[in-house]
């Protein structure tokens, strides 16, 4: 297997290439402005890309979706609840989404927005779960706009990921301070949002974070409701 985490610098956002034994890939949350940089990681790792996945609407990036597809034929997808008109295909909790001998296992986990999800992805080397930005390193996705939903996002952290094996490793859609990796276990230790008895503490910790809007959002919300096309 091929494990790539890739870094846009200027939205903090990780992108993940995954690539089987027969040649194709995956890319998670691709980012507009590095296309030329996957394109070239693929030919160099003689690479096919076959799908390309964002997790929820971005509102701090433009998506790389629709380029992607343009320029490789790949399959795009997000959730039935996207409201972004030009994915191909829609995926739904529980779905598999498979490139070769790879599995990724869909986990709905609205919150952050109500099209947010999560991908858990069980190897022989280990567990991992791509968390979007549902779960960061200590700290969990904005609720405050995008139909955001601090009680939803509880219960998904609770239901669906906090569930997972301590080991499962967690690969976020977002990083401002350097963190690349942690754990389910290592989170549930030191992610201050995750040390809150009950929902309700939850709700009222999320409705006071006072966080300025991303610089990009006028612009990458309705440009990746259109999978990127920048009017
Ligand atoms: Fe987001």
């Amino acid at each position: 297997m091929i494990f790539r985490q890739l870094f846009d610098r200027e939205s903090s956002t990780y992108t993940y290439l995954l690539g089987g034994k027969e040649g194709n890939a995956l890319l998670i949350d691709p980012v507009k402005e590095q296309i030329p940089l996957y394109l070239q990681l693929l030919e160099e790792l003689n690479l096919k890309l076959s799908i390309a996945v964002d997790t929820h609407v971005h509102a701090d990036h433009v998506t790389a979706l629709g380029g992607l597809r343009d320029e490789t034929g790949c399959v795009t997808m997000m959730g039935e609840q996207t409201g972004a008109a030009c994915v191909s295909e829609t995926f739904r909790h529980g779905d598999v989404i498979s490139v070769d001998e790879l599995s990724l296992t869909v986990l709905y986990t609205p919150g952050h927005t109500d099209d947010s999800y999560c991908l858990y992805f069980k190897t022989p080397e280990g567990d991992r779960v791509f968390t979007g930005d549902t779960l960061l390193i200590r700290g969990t996705g904005r609720t405050d706009f995008q139909n955001g939903d601090a009680a939803a996002q509880y219960q998904s952290l609770h239901a669906h990921l906090l569930t997972l094996p301590d080991a499962t490793r967690v690969y976020p859609g977002h990083d401002y301070k350097g963190w690349t990796v942690s754990t389910i276990g290592e989170e549930k230790r030191f992610n201050p949002r995750l040390q809150v008895s009950d929902v309700d503490e939850y709700v009222s910790l999320m409705a006071n974070l006072n966080l300025p809007n991303p610089a990009q959002m006028d612009v990458a919300v309705p440009a990746n409701l259109q999978c990127g096309k920048v009017t």
